[in-house]
């Protein structure tokens, strides 16, 4: 019996492309799953679609001066088109701000409200007077309580991944005016998440103890342990899914609300066009429902999404909820404001039909248990040290002497050696080997464990030496080909879900398609004697240098174009009189002699010569500068301040510098060298 699966991948917001840390925690793992379940016979429901609500997008709107409708559709576009381009084959791509999906999630939300699952409070919520506007989730930024962080959001912090309510953030600050919120009244739903905090420990703590990712089940834990709080599912916000009740006008559900039952929307509108019922893929208790996230939607889809479909009460809850950590990129977090990612339109640019390279070096390096760095340099090194070297180089050799020696026709086998029977059992082992790991959603490892096959090709086929034999021994050599072979035909099966365009070539080289996952581990030949195969083709080409560093290059530059961009002035300070301005004191200073103060970074203690006297000064110029540096140097030196000891140092004036936009302090001061003690006026 196939067994049914409803997968589904984290719907994307569409307010930009999607980068290589979508593809890595979310969709490339999803993908490898949900073709792996396929391969194997299953009945499998690969779901997603574009995330359309929510404040990201209305930001970006307002940002861009167009309108939301303008921004979803736009990215929707670029993404679905991006999806589509690295083979991430779901059955239904769609988008929240379709009828169907406002349609079910009006309904969903009915149905809780007419059960009474929902309080209805009026509260006091964070309001920005300027903007006319309530401030919920990313319209409002503050200090996380739990962490300090002082960029979290109103819904979320980032940092450590806590789900807040706006009002739990220390100095929030409007993310539209930069304005200090008041609070005003308003009225809106809650789900009691406090009344379902049995049921979580039940349903996960005690029964996903062991099946459930070590990080997953820890964030889990660690909310629940600190307990659970209603939460407003609705928003004083005029983009989204209008409250359906009476009351709600003007209101619309919180987008973290509706984009779920996303999923539920989705299948629904593929199932019609299919002409399937959607019910059971939703409904019956032997579908087995899979999310793929991203670590920082855990709480959504272990704790807030199975609360609403329990309330609810018809429907099935996750088998499990494989969530990864970040992928950070060159060392530093992939930030969409700060441009500091790789995007996908991008790369395909830079690298025409090679989606597998990358889809292969996100998923060896996949942030599965812990945060992980993608960078160029191992990006080559997978390319041209695996793909190139050990995959692409196996099948060449193959498919090279295949049709040197027998113009292509699989040769005839004699009798097998202990080595070939070895061998070929081997191979054998392999479809259960990498279901083991992707069984327990190790894609890194069930990737490794594929190159291992290929690695097991090579180490034949260079023990046997057919090209040498080929002079002495005709017969032997005919059925080191054939073992060869089988190894190549078992290749192009199982490298589908992690390598669709290549196992699409290489079935094409072969000119055989039609071996299922199960075949390889069953079947005595893959390819039968008397096959003609096709002719070679690389699969794979070495990456040069040349063209990591043009990457990097484009990195450093995307770096310096935000450090120039992000470099905001201070606004000037209140106004000061003249005679305020007369009572400073400023000289030219020539330093005489400098050394660092000890035990510290950053002073460093100067003998200046102010033309009155020569006087110790204490700057903080100590990381800019090495004392030899600035002996000689002529400074302008504020002379009537009032002294102060630093670190048990009297400092008797103070040295004035600028720092330039990359953090750097320079003496600003007059090219030529005038005599010390001159007026500065
Ligand atoms: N748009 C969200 C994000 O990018 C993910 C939504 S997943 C869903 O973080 F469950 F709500 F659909
Ligand atoms: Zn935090």
């Amino acid at each position: 019996m196939p067994k049914r699966y409803t997968i589904t991948a984290a719907l994307p917001y569409t307010n930009g492309p999607i980068h290589i840390g979508h593809l890595a925690g979310v969709y490339v793992p999803a993908d490898i799953y949900a073709r792996y379940k396929r391969l194997t016979g299953n009945d499998v429901a690969f779901i997603c679609g574009s995330d359309e609500h929510g404040v990201p997008i209305t930001i970006k709107a307002k940002k861009e001066g167009v309108s939301p409708q303008d921004i979803v559709d736009k990215y929707h576009a670029i993404i679905k088109k991006s999806f589509e381009d690295f083979g991430i084959t779901f059955d239904n791509y769609s988008r929240t701000s379709a009828k169907i999906h406002h349609d079910t999630a009006s309904e969903f939300f009915k149905t809780l409200y007419d059960k009474h699952e929902f309080l209805e409070e009026v509260t006091a919520q964070l309001y920005d007077e300027e903007a006319n506007q309530f401030l919920a989730d990313r319209f409002v930024t503050g200090t996380c309580p739990k962490c300090g962080n002082e960029e979290a959001y109103g819904d979320q912090c980032e940092n450590c991944g806590s789900s807040l309510n706006a009002t739990d953030l220390i100095n929030p600050k409007s993310a539209i005016t930069g304005n200090v919120p008041t609070l005003k009244e308003t009225k809106h739903w809650f789900l009691p998440l406090n009344k379902y905090e049995d049921f979580l420990k039940d349903w996960i703590l005690k029964g996903h103890k062991n099946d459930w990712k070590p990080n997953v089940y820890g964030q889990v834990k660690s909310w629940i342990d600190d307990g659970l709080r209603p939460r407003a599912v609705t928003r004083d916000l005029d983009w989204g899914i209008p409250v359906p009740v009476s009351g709600g006008e003007g209101k619309v559900l919180y987008v973290w609300f509706d984009a779920p039952i996303g999923y539920i929307s989705a299948t629904k509108e593929w199932a019609a066009k299919e002409g399937k019922d959607w019910e059971p893929y939703w409904k019956d208790g032997n579908t087995k429902l899979v999310h793929f996230i991203g670590k920082d939607n855990i709480v959504f889809h272990c704790i807030i999404f199975p609360s609403m479909l329990k309330a609810e009460g018809s429907y099935i809850l996750p088998d499990n909820v494989p969530a990864n950590e970040f992928l950070n990129l060159e060392g530093n977090k992939l930030s969409t404001s700060k441009n500091w990612a790789v995007w996908l339109p991008d790369y395909l640019e830079d690298f025409p039909n090679q989606q597998d390279v990358l889809r292969y070096a996100l998923t060896a390096n996949a942030p599965e248990s812990k945060d992980n760095d993608f960078t160029w340099k191992d990006f080559q090194a997978r390319n041209n040290n695996e793909l190139v070297a050990i995959f692409g180089n196996f099948i060449n050799r193959v498919v090279v002497l295949t049709n040197k020696y027998y113009d292509g026709v699989t040769p005839e086998a004699s009798e097998l050696s202990q080595v070939d029977e070895e061998t070929l059992a081997a191979v054998k082992a392999y479809p259960s080997v990498i279901e083991s790991s992707i069984e327990r959603y190790r894609f890194r490892e069930a990737s490794q464990e594929l190159i291992n096959l290929a690695r097991l090709g090579n180490k034949y086929l260079a023990d046997e030496e057919p090209w040498k034999l080929i002079k002495t021994d005709e017969a032997r050599t005919k059925t080191i080909m054939f073992v060869a072979l089988q190894i190549a035909s078992a290749l192009a099966t199982l490298s589908e879900p992690f390598l669709p365009f290549t196992s699409d070539k290489l079935k094409k080289i072969l000119n055989a398609t039609d071996n299922s996952w199960h075949d390889v581990s069953s079947k005595i030949t893959l390819l039968a004697s008397g096959h003609q195969i096709g002719k070679g083709e690389l699969l794979f080409s070495k990456i040069e240098d040349q063209t990591i560093q043009e990457q990097l290059d484009k990195l450093e530059a995307s770096k310096k174009a935000n450090e120039a961009a992000n470099k905001t002035l201070e606004p000037q300070k209140d106004i000061i009189t003249f005679e305020d301005f007369t009572k400073l004191d400023m000289r030219v200073g020539t330093i005489l002699e400098a050394e660092k103060m000890p035990k510290t970074k950053k002073l460093l203690i100067l003998k200046v010569d102010t033309g009155i006297d020569t006087r110790t000064i204490v700057s903080g110029i100590a990381e800019s500068f090495t004392p030899e540096e600035v002996i000689g140097k002529q400074v302008t030196v504020l002379v009537n301040l009032a002294p102060r000891k630093l670190r048990g140092v009297e400092s008797e004036g103070m040295i004035l510098m600028t720092e330039t936009s990359e953090g750097e302090l320079v003496f600003v001061n007059p090219d030529t060298t005038v005599n010390s003690g001159l007026q500065i006026s």
